[in-house]
C-alpha cells in the first residue's frame, strides 16, 4: 500500500466517497469564485419587466456587447421571478442606481416585496417611451432592450437585448464591491 493512500473498507463503496469529494470541491469553488467576483467593481441596476408578470430585480450583471446594432446583456439567475417575467414579456428595462439609490437597490433584491405592478408603488417611476416597462425616477442612465437571444449559462441566462431607447440623467454611481454597496464620491478638483 503506498504511502497516504487507504485501501476501500469492506461494505464502503469507494465511488460514494469520490462523490462526496466532488461536492466539497464544488461548494469550495462556488465561495472562492463569489469571492474573488466580489472583487470586480460594478455599477447597479434594477431590470424590469412589464406585462402579465411585471417584475423588477437589482442586478449587477450587466454590460454593453455592441454598438452596431446597439446591444447589452444581463445574467439572470434561472429561479427569480423576473426570469420568466422577461421572456413572456420579451423585453426587459434597465435603471443604473445613482448614489442616492442603495434602498432602492436593497427593496428590489429582497424576497419579500410584492409580486406584480404592486412592488413599484414604494420608489417613483414612468413609463419607458417605447415599451412603456417601468424605469425608475433619479437613476443615473435609462435603456429599453428588445430581447434578442436567450443562452443558457449554468444556473443563469444571458439575455441579450436590442436597445430600443437609451437616456441618461444625472448625479453619482452607486457601485458594488467586495459584497457591499458603495457611494462613488470623484475627487473634485480641490481634492485631487
Ligand atoms: C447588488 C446585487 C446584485 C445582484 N445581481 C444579480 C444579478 O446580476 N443576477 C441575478 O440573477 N441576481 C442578482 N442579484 C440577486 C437578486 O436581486 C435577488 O436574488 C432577487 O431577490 C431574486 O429575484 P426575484 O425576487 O425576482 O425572484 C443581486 C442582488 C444584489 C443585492
Amino acid at each position: 500500500m503506498s504511502a497516504g493512500r487507504q485501501e476501500p473498507q469492506q461494505g464502503v463503496e469507494p465511488v460514494t466517497v469520490l462523490r462526496t469529494a466532488q461536492e466539497q470541491e464544488q461548494e469550495l469553488t462556488q465561495r472562492k469564485l463569489r469571492e474573488v467576483m466580489a472583487q470586480f467593481a460594478t455599477g447597479i441596476t434594477v431590470l424590469t419587466a412589464r406585462g402579465r408578470l411585471a417584475h423588477g430585480m437589482t442586478a449587477n450583471a450587466f454590460t454593453s456587447v455592441s454598438l452596431d446594432p446597439p446591444m447589452v446583456l444581463c445574467c439572470v439567475g434561472r429561479t427569480s421571478r423576473i426570469h420568466e417575467a422577461i421572456i413572456d414579456a420579451d423585453h426587459f428595462g434597465v435603471s443604473v442606481l445613482s448614489n442616492e439609490q442603495e434602498q432602492v437597490g436593497r427593496y428590489f433584491a429582497s424576497r419579500d416585496r410584492p409580486s406584480g405592478m404592486a412592488q413599484f408603488e414604494r420608489f417613483p417611476w414612468f413609463p419607458g417611451p417605447h415599451s412603456g416597462v417601468p424605469l425608475l425616477n433619479g437613476s443615473l442612465a435609462w435603456l429599453e432592450c428588445d430581447l434578442a437571444e436567450v443562452y443558457e449559462g449554468g444556473d443563469h441566462s444571458i439575455f441579450l437585448g436590442l436597445v430600443r431607447s437609451a437616456s441618461r440623467g444625472t448625479g453619482r454611481a452607486l457601485l458594488f464591491l467586495d459584497g457591499g454597496f458603495h457611494q462613488y464620491d470623484p475627487p473634485t478638483a480641490q481634492s485631487a
